[in-house]
């Protein structure tokens, strides 16, 4: 596939594409040194604009939240929906790696052909493309709004899609603790491995996490903004410390904040200027909660600098070595 910009047949370039081997089937996040340093990427531009910019088979991790046409904000209003995510889903093709993941959140919300919704994207996915379905994962919480005219919604969905069977999943980083009840009785249980009984338990795919409150301590003022643990499920389960993950609907930037935390680096991207206002609110918060703990990252502002800055940096090119 061609590489968009020819500036980017650079070492740094080089160095991520060697991410082809792809090896990653069957290793965790523990056999990656976690990066002295996260760098993160914030572009304020059209997604499809700055996907363009990026090399092929360089980012492990796609996680987007994207507008649907639900006319929520100035944001959500496309004309023909399914023709201009067909254009953002070919070009996550062509930058994921071999191993890499694509999450996408949305819903079944489906109003009329203007609008958009997740069964859409399966269907273009399934019939049109070469995505895989890994699994859809419901997002079940407690808190949600009232109705009267039909059932009032509880939960949300994400997909999860990848290119290839040797995609990168690490279990282990995301499995939930048993109580002391229920470990002794899972200790007992001659049909599971203990050893593994001992790590915890798979967190399936229905996860109760509470929606974000208007006066939760998480909020940075986006009006659709997701809560940290769920995009830290994703973000520890589908990417490995020192590899990138790119949410090119950015929003607040909970991603970005999540992979400074995780050890990863980001691209965040998104058409909102008031995006790094939030994203400024979201570190502000990162610091005030973890007041014990330093937090080592840069902000760079042009992908040339993100793809050199990666290339200089030890535990990049350990992790590449590493696969
Ligand atoms: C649902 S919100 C994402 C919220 C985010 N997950 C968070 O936690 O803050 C969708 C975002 O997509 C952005 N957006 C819409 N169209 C876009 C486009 N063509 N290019 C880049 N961003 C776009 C909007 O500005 C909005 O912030």
């Amino acid at each position: 596939m061609a590489i968009h910009n020819k500036s980017h047949r650079n070492s740094a370039l080089r160095s991520i594409l060697h991410s082809n081997k792809e090896n990653l089937k069957n290793k965790s996040s523990i056999d990656f040194k976690k990066p002295d340093k996260s760098f993160i990427l914030l572009k304020i531009d059209d997604c499809v604009k700055q996907l363009k910019q990026l090399p092929d088979e360089s980012v492990q991790l796609i996680l987007i939240d994207p507008p649907y046409n639900l006319d929520l904000a100035n944001w959500d209003n496309y004309g023909n929906y399914m023709e201009w995510a067909k254009t953002w889903l070919d070009e996550a093709y062509r930058v994921l790696t071999k191993s890499g993941n694509l999450v996408i959140f949305g819903g079944t919300q489906f109003r009329d052909e203007r609008s958009g919704d997740l069964t859409e994207i399966i269907y273009h996915c399934r019939h049109f493309t070469k995505w895989k379905l890994v699994n859809t994962i419901v997002w079940y919480y407690k808190n949600g709004m009232s109705a009267h005219r039909y059932f009032a919604n509880r939960h949300e969905e994400a997909i999860w899609l990848v290119k290839t069977d040797k995609y990168y999943f690490d279990l282990d980083s995301v499995r939930v603790q048993y109580s002391p009840e229920e470990l002794e009785k899972a200790l007992r249980d001659p049909r599971l491995v203990p050893e593994n009984v001992k790590k915890g338990k798979n967190p399936t795919n229905v996860w109760e996490i509470g929606r974000l409150n208007g006066n939760s301590l998480e909020r940075v003022g986006h009006p659709t903004q997701k809560p940290l643990e769920i995009i830290r499920r994703f973000v520890r389960s589908l990417s490995y410390p020192g590899s990138i993950v790119l949410d090119f609907f950015a929003g607040s930037g909970t991603t970005g904040r999540v992979c400074i935390e995780e050890g990863r680096h980001a691209i965040l991207v998104d058409n909102d200027e008031n995006t790094s206002s939030y994203f400024n609110k979201h570190l502000e918060n990162m610091q005030k909660i973890n007041s014990d703990k330093k937090f080592n990252f840069v902000i760079v502002d042009n992908i040339e600098d993100f793809l050199n800055s990666l290339s200089s940096i030890d535990s990049f090119n350990e992790a590449e070595e590493n696969k």
